[in-house]
């Protein structure tokens, strides 16, 4: 598969691998258009199928994980046209039907849409140069993927509202304070350290990666009564599993365990 908007790789030394996209529109600081946005999707669905991927990296340049939604291409829709061509929601979703981990490697401007695909990713690993942000009131328009949803659940009501009605930007060490990353690194590190999070993640049993990530997001929907009765019943599925009978015996060996993911 060839692409024009991304570079995919796989990297990794394990028996599963890490799948790495790299968003590639440099002259636009990484403007999410839809041809983008399909290419992404494309990989990624393509990484989820693949047995011999553990999770998958996404990251940009180290000046923009990615500006926004590409701003010439949405400037002459009219409601019409946007309603009927889905505009947005088509081909944005994709990411959420991943069931393999994604982590965001964000360095630089992760603004509007690039904000929001960040936080559609399962964690977010920030260099110190990273900067988040919601400044589509800007442009006249609202967040359309999930930023009014998905802000506040990250760092609370107070200040959701302020990044997205005074469209300022948050640094790193602000957004790890308020709970939108999962830690700040060197930008020199940054890759570094997410694909070493991935390779710590690819050597774990992948049906216990899979129900952790499913389970998580459960969380953020189902009420809480809901959510401990749905993982108590995936926690007794796991002991019919190979690779809990690897893990505990291995720990009881006093050795690596070799899981099979099965
Ligand atoms: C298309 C973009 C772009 C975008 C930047 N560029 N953002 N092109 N869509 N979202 C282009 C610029 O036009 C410019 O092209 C080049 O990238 C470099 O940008 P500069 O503005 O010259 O760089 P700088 O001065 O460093 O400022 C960086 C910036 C600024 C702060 C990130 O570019 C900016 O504010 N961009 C817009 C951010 C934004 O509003 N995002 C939300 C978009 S709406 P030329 O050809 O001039 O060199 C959105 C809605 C989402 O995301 C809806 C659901 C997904």
């Amino acid at each position: 598969m060839s692409y024009e908007c991304i570079l995919v790789e796989t990297r990794g030394e394990g028996s599963r691998k890490t799948g790495l996209i790299t968003l590639n529109r440099p002259k636009q600081l990484n403007a999410l258009s839809d041809q983008l946005m399909d290419e992404l999707g494309q990989a990624l669905l393509a990484f989820d199928a693949d047995d011999g991927i553990g999770c998958i990296v996404l990251t940009g340049s180290e000046r923009a994980f990615a500006a926004g939604a590409d701003i010439p291409t949405m400037l002459p829709h009219t409601f019409m046209s946007a309603f009927k061509s889905g505009l947005i929601s088509k081909n944005w979703e994709t990411i959420l039907q991943v069931r393999k981990p994604v982590i965001a490697a964000v360095a630089g401007f992760a603004l509007g849409g690039g904000c929001e695909l960040a936080m559609m990713c399962d964690f977010i690993i920030a260099a110190d140069t990273a900067k988040f942000g919601q400044p589509e009131i800007k442009l006249g328009i609202i967040p359309g993927a999930g930023g009014t949803q998905r802000l506040p659940r990250a760092v609370g009501k107070s200040k959701a509202m302020d990044m997205l009605l005074t469209a300022r930007m948050m640094d790193a060490a602000e957004a790890e304070r308020a709970g939108q990353v999962s830690r700040v690194v060197p930008a020199d590190q940054l890759m570094t350290e997410a694909l070493a999070a991935a390779e710590t993640i690819n050597g774990f049993s992948g049906p216990s990666v899979m129900l952790i990530k499913e389970l998580v997001n459960l969380a953020y929907q189902a009420p809480l009564s809901e959510g401990v009765g749905v993982e108590r019943r995936y926690f007794h599925a796991l002991f019919g599993s190979e690779d809990q009978r690897e893990g505990m015996g291995a720990f009881l060996e006093k050795r690596a365990p070799a899981f099979k993911h099965s």
